[in-house]
């Protein structure tokens, strides 16, 4: 065969762009071109993406979260080229592939409680399962989601997503769930009383906005799911495997005992996607309640040996590394290094942070001058502000971030865990200057809101 797959990236790269638009995504392309992130990345390698003219970028996206570990780990790379060298019988079907017995004792020893593992390939997969998992498990159908909430984009996951903008064209044959705020106890209440409830679902800090629950209200949920015989599904699928500077997230909520825990992203090592859902031995037993039940719910792809080597490698690296205790270091200094900020930059309202997952948010300043952009920014598009901050963080500091939702002015920073204390010096030194040119008006950063404005107008990106 001649296909040689590092030269055929080479040979590709200068067209990818047009070919992508013509048969993947000519929205998607065109969104990238708009705000001047189509760049050809070239190479990864830990927290760094490096452009085709050589330039290096700080990566504090992570790929939505995927890279904990950051780019090409090399022990997990080395797991990965082990699993290919050795011919393994992979998806015999008919087995019980040891691998996926390993990775399952691994995530179950780190989730006491917990003692089945049903693996898939994503995250929104983990959240299907949970679903039906917990239906089967309680015999009830209702679910209980939050506000902002965000568990993948398949239908079932659909149902629970709390922002009206992914449901909307979808809505009328999506299962029911009912939506309640964050920290609105009374809301909780009223949901579970409305009874043929089958589980509670919720992050630990929401992915959309950085938001975090009060411990209390999580508990409270715990305390709704257990008088009504609902299941209490955490989806650690962005805030799992030491992002937030503990292993899970919902361990920083004392004596919270989830039913159901959804992992993926990170667990893939940045490298073969995997998903996992972890759970009791009865609510797993609820599914598969004769032999000829094996199947029920099944799928084809799921305990691939080199997404049950990722994992391996994955929990090892977290382990052996102790990127928890780095997230929580490097993650302090990130938000004392921003908190220091706040009194000089008025937009800037509230720094919320655990480990590596930090949002900041902007408000309305008390400044005249400001006040008028911030409202005419608002008027344009309630997208448009963040996006004046990701832009130049981008262009002029070369750092990858991300706007953390549809309509907030958040941004979101996600790095890997592995950062160093002078990777956190370039990301604050170029939010800093960032600030400085946002808080200059008119200035260069406002021709750019302008600019962007006019596309979102005619776009509405
Ligand atoms: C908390 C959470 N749950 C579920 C998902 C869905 O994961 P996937 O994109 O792999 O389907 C995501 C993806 O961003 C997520 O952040």
């Amino acid at each position: 065969m001649d296909l040689n797959i590092p030269r055929a990236f080479e040979e590709a790269r200068p067209g990818a762009h047009e070919l992508y638009r013509e048969h993947v995504g000519p929205m998607w392309a065109k969104m990238l071109r708009t705000i001047g992130f189509d760049r050809q990345w070239v190479r990864g390698k830990g927290p760094y993406l490096w452009d085709e003219d050589g330039v290096r970028y700080l990566d504090f996206m992570s790929g939505w979260g995927v890279f904990n570990f950051g780019r090409a780990h090399p022990a997990i790379s080395r797991a990965l080229t082990e699993v290919l060298a050795a011919d393994l019988p992979n998806w015999a079907a008919f087995d019980t592939p040891p691998l996926a017995a390993l990775l399952a004792e691994e995530l179950t020893r780190g989730l006491p409680g917990l003692d089945r593992v049903y693996f898939c390939n994503s995250g929104t997969e983990a959240t299907e399962a949970a679903i039906k998992f917990a239906r089967v498990a309680t015999g009830k159908h209702g679910m209980v989601y939050l506000n902002r909430a965000f568990h993948g984009l398949t239908t079932g996951a659909l149902a629970v997503n709390g922002d009206a903008a992914f449901r909307e064209g979808f809505e009328p044959s999506l299962p029911t769930g009912v939506e309640v705020d964050v920290n609105d106890y009374a809301g909780l209440e009223r949901a579970f009383a409305a009874g043929d409830i089958a589980l509670f679902i919720f992050e630990p800090i929401q992915g959309k906005g950085v938001y975090i629950p009060e411990d209390d209200f999580l508990r409270k949920a715990e305390e709704l799911c257990r008088r009504h015989g609902a299941l209490l599904v955490c989806d650690e699928v962005q805030t799992g495997l030491g992002r937030t500077g503990k292993p899970f997230a919902f361990e920083w909520v004392e004596g919270l005992q989830p039913d159901i825990v959804l992992i993926s992203k990170a667990l893939s090592g940045g490298y073969v996607p995997v998903g996992a859902m972890v759970t009791r031995a009865d609510v797993h037993e609820a599914m598969y309640t004769s032999m000829d039940q094996g199947v029920r719910h099944a799928c084809t792809f799921g305990m691939g040996d080199l997404a049950m080597a990722a994992g391996l490698a994955s929990l090892r690296v977290l382990d052996e590394e102790d990127l928890a205790g780095n997230a929580t270091r490097i993650g302090g200094m990130i938000r004392e290094g921003l908190e220091a900020m706040m009194p000089r930059f008025e937009f800037m309202s509230a720094v919320r942070q655990r480990g590596l997952m930090i949002g900041i948010e902007f408000g309305e300043p008390r400044a005249l001058g400001l006040r008028g952009a911030w409202s005419t920014t608002h008027r344009i598009s309630p997208d448009l502000f963040a996006q004046a901050i990701v832009i130049p963080l981008f262009d002029d500091h070369r750092i990858l971030t991300q706007v953390a939702g549809h309509h907030m002015d958040v941004v979101k920073l996600l790095p890997p865990l592995n950062i160093t204390e002078a990777d956190a010096e370039w990301f604050l030194e170029g939010f800093e200057k960032t600030m400085e040119a946002l808080h200059r008006f008119p200035g260069p950063v406002w021709e750019l809101v302008k600019r962007l404005g006019k596309h979102a107008v005619a776009a509405r990106i």
